[in-house]
């Protein structure tokens, strides 16, 4: 099936099964978020939905997000957000997660921390064994000294190369920063390291290791076959 059709499919399922009135959100970005925009957009002017409100994670979300007729506010207005809706490039048995390939992953791990329940919505390409598998780890640097972190991120076993835009200029994001993409040829031996070496060193803002924020992952395989899967259990749902 169309991997659009499936996108599409997780984002609406999630969206009706999982968001209510009254509701502060956290709003990804990316592909598959772009759907559950569309579907929050479209029930909010039906009044199917109601009071919602919304803390988008990159520009870009914030664009559609008003052009949709979500209404926006600040992370510093609503600390504690109820539920984050964010899609994912890789989901292991775990619901641990490789994010970042939209570019807006600090902004995404920022609100992944503070709400009280994150879904994952994504087409069946996504599901993986271990992390690494198929998608680069991104790690986001400061510009300050950014060609510092290359050769301490190839000791670490990856190749990182510096994500460009279509003109050959560095891509920066939504913070200024700078990101590289970082291919494990076997994959992500032990993520938990990973992420402790990453988080401890100077320079380094965020990557893309999102490890225990996951609380439900809908996953769409099929035009039948929407999974729902819970941290720590199989699939519990088809839809
Ligand atoms: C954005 O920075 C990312 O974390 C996205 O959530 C992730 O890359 C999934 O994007 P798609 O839904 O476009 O595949």
């Amino acid at each position: 099936m169309d991997p659009e059709t499936l996108k599409q499919k997780a984002a609406h399922y999630a969206v009706d099964t999982f968001v209510q009135d009254g509701m502060t959100l956290g709003l990804g970005t990316g592909s598959t978020v772009k759907y559950a925009l569309e579907r929050l957009g479209t029930h909010l002017r039906s009044g199917r939905l109601n009071r919602i409100a919304g803390v988008p994670t990159s520009e870009r979300t914030a664009r559609l997000s008003r052009r949709l007729g979500i209404p926006l506010i600040a992370l510093e207005e609503a600390p504690g957000l109820d539920l984050y809706i964010d899609g994912a490039d890789e989901i292991d048995p775990r619901l641990d997660l490789i994010k970042g390939l939209g570019g807006a992953l600090l902004r995404e791990k920022i609100v992944a921390s503070v709400a009280r329940r994150m879904v994952v919505i994504a087409d069946g390409r996504k599901l993986v064994d271990h992390l690494g598998q198929r998608a680069p780890l991104p790690v986001e640097v400061v510009p300050f000294g950014w060609t510092i972190h290359v050769d301490w991120l190839a000791a670490l076993g990856c190749t990182p190369v510096l994500r460009r835009q279509a003109d050959g200029t560095p891509f920066i994001t939504d913070n200024g920063n700078y990101i590289y993409d970082c291919t494990f040829p076997e994959g992500i031996p032990a993520p938990r390291e990973l992420q402790a070496r990453l988080n401890a060193r100077p320079g380094i803002v965020e990557h893309g290791l999102f490890l225990g924020y996951a609380h439900v992952a809908v996953v769409a395989c099929g035009e039948d076959d929407v999974r729902v899967y819970r941290r720590d259990t199989s699939p519990t749902a088809s839809a």
